[in-house]
């Protein structure tokens, strides 16, 4: 059976598949002639991931799985959430959107904060939705050189280093991501 992952991140791709029974064959966005940006212009997470697995069912035909991610602050009420990506501005800059985040918590006590991922899978005209959730809190200054996004100024529960100082491989064990892949799989497997 093929299914498309909405990415081109191949890492992602190769980390998922090596995950996945034989049987399923991932494709990529490329593998498909998908060049195009995929619409994602929802109000919420859920949204934004239901979006592109229909945009990729409707147009391209095939069953698929696409992924969205925010960090949702509770000082913030929930905000960068769905806009993490671009909180500091249309260039989607990592820098500029943690260090607005770190001046937007200035002097606030509570630094609690979640990152959240949604999985929507299209399969055999079907739509499933997978969350994971990652709990933690936001440092008040950035810490390590690994990783990527906000993953230097968060902290999950019961760590006392940041996402951007720990390895990847003990981010995705206990990351939103990861979670939400791992009953993506799941769900493959049964
Ligand atoms: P996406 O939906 O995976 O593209 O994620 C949206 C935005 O959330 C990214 O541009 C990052 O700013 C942030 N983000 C997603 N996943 C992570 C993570 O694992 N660590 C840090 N930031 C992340």
């Amino acid at each position: 059976m093929q299914l498309v992952f909405a990415t081109n991140n191949l890492n992602k791709l190769k980390e998922v598949q090596s995950m996945l029974p034989k049987h399923i064959e991932l494709l990529s966005l490329k593998d498909i002639g998908c060049n195009e940006d995929i619409p994602e212009a929802q109000p919420t997470i859920v949204g934004n991931a239901i979006q592109k697995a229909e945009y990729l069912k409707n147009h391209y035909g095939y069953d698929c799985f696409a992924d969205d991610t925010g960090l949702e602050v509770s000082a913030l009420n929930g905000d960068p959430g769905v806009y993490s990506a671009r909180y500091a501005g249309p260039q989607r800059n990592a820098e500029d959107n943690t260090n607005k985040l770190l001046t937007a918590l200035k002097n606030k006590p509570n630094r609690k904060a979640q990152f959240k991922t949604v999985i929507a899978l299209h399969l055999n005209g079907k739509l499933h939705s997978f969350t994971g959730i990652c709990k933690g809190s936001i440092t008040t200054e950035k810490h390590g050189e690994g990783g990527f996004g906000y993953d230097p100024v968060f902290k999950a529960e019961g760590y006392d280093k940041t996402f951007a100082e720990i390895s990847l491989e003990e981010k995705n064990k206990i990351g939103h991501r990861g979670k939400a892949v791992a009953q993506l799989i799941d769900f493959l497997k049964n």
